[in-house]
């Protein structure tokens, strides 16, 4: 049998349960979540970041963060709780990727869109909210007790976020489809994965550093859970890019076969679908022996890695 199919039970029950229990959490810090004025709340506005947070979603990131935190012997409430911050950037950004000015699509996790079950306006004020809300969420002392662990974590999520990360990844997506010029020059495999880099990459490393960051490990070990981090992040975009061309809007939930004709910068667009599934084959080889200082206690994490390259969905 291979390592990879005997984890297989084990590995689906590990990232189900992390998944539900990012799914409670997310309902309870949503539902318990400080309005300032209990008469005129914005109701719309509440029932759409919670349409947009807690419908589906494979919750990877949050996964990550609890396996990398594991590797430490980190408490899993607290991982759990950084995994929350970081699901409301992610599910913020899917929110605002969506958007008729991004990449203009009605289908998410399955269901129509933000801005198609309730409006353009709600859907951008939706990613205004959940991305505050993760910075009130990773900086409360459920996080971690100590402030200096969570001025980390706030100063980490915000790098990965911002114009460092992903929105600086999104709009070197964007102005690659020549929206801004069309005359540019098309991206060669570096630029792409810088681009990748940013626009996905940043929020998973940041998922592992997590982790690490929690548990106030060695530097030596933050920068091998980085490395590792590094590469699941750029194996997820292009993972993700096949699942444009291969896969089918039932299986994944959002609209597929729009990535070329919307001109994104893809490895699949430059190599094909074979030349970007042996890269992809590369980075997962590249995220194991990130791991090797760990021994066998980085098998989940090694799985992990394997699963974002084969993912159907
Ligand atoms: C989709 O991310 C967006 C990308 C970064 C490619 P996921 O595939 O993790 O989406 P959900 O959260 O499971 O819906
Ligand atoms: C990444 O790329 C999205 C974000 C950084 C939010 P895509 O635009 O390919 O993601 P999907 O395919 O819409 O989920
Ligand atoms: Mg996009
Ligand atoms: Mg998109
Ligand atoms: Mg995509």
């Amino acid at each position: 049998m291979t390592l990879a199919a005997e984890l297989a039970p084990s590995f689906s029950q590990r990232l189900s349960a992390a998944a539900a229990e990012t799914d409670r959490l997310l309902d309870r810090l949503l539902a318990s979540a400080p309005c300032q004025n209990e008469i005129l709340r914005p109701q719309r506005l509440l029932d759409a970041v919670r349409y947009a947070s807690l419908g589906g979603g494979k919750r990877i990131r949050p996964f990550l963060v609890v396996e990398a935190a594991a590797l430490f012997e980190a408490p899993r409430e607290r991982a759990l709780m950084a995994g929350a911050a970081l699901e409301c950037v992610h599910c913020y950004s899917l929110v605002h990727d969506d958007l008729p000015a991004m990449d203009d699509d009605d289908l998410r996790r399955g269901q129509p869109s933000v801005h198609k079950a309730f409006d353009e306006a709600t859907a951008i004020l939706v990613g205004d909210s959940l991305l505050t809300f993760a910075f009130d969420v990773v900086s409360r002392p459920e996080t971690h007790p100590d402030a200096a662990v969570r001025v980390e974590l706030v100063s980490a999520l915000a790098r990965a976020a911002g114009f460092g990360g992903m929105a600086g990844g999104q709009m070197l997506d964007l102005a690659a489809e020549g929206r801004f010029d069309p005359r540019r020059e098309p991206l060669d495999l570096a630029a792409i994965t810088t681009l990748q880099q940013m626009k996905t990459g940043a929020l998973l490393r940041f998922a592992c550093v997590a982790g690490a960051i929690l548990a106030r490990a060695r530097p030596e070990e933050r920068e091998a859970l980085a490395r590792y981090g590094e590469a699941i992040g750029r194996a997820f975009q292009i993972a993700d890019d096949l699942l444009d061309v291969e896969g089918d809007a039932a299986t994944v939930g959002k609209s597929t076969g729009k990535d070329a004709a919307a001109g994104k910068a893809t490895f699949v667009g430059v190599l094909g679908a074979e030349g970007a599934r042996a890269w992809l084959k590369n980075l997962v080889a590249e995220a194991e022996a990130a791991l090797a200082g760990f021994g066998s206690r980085a098998a989940m994490l090694a799985a992990i890695a394997r699963f974002i390259a084969e993912r159907r969905a």
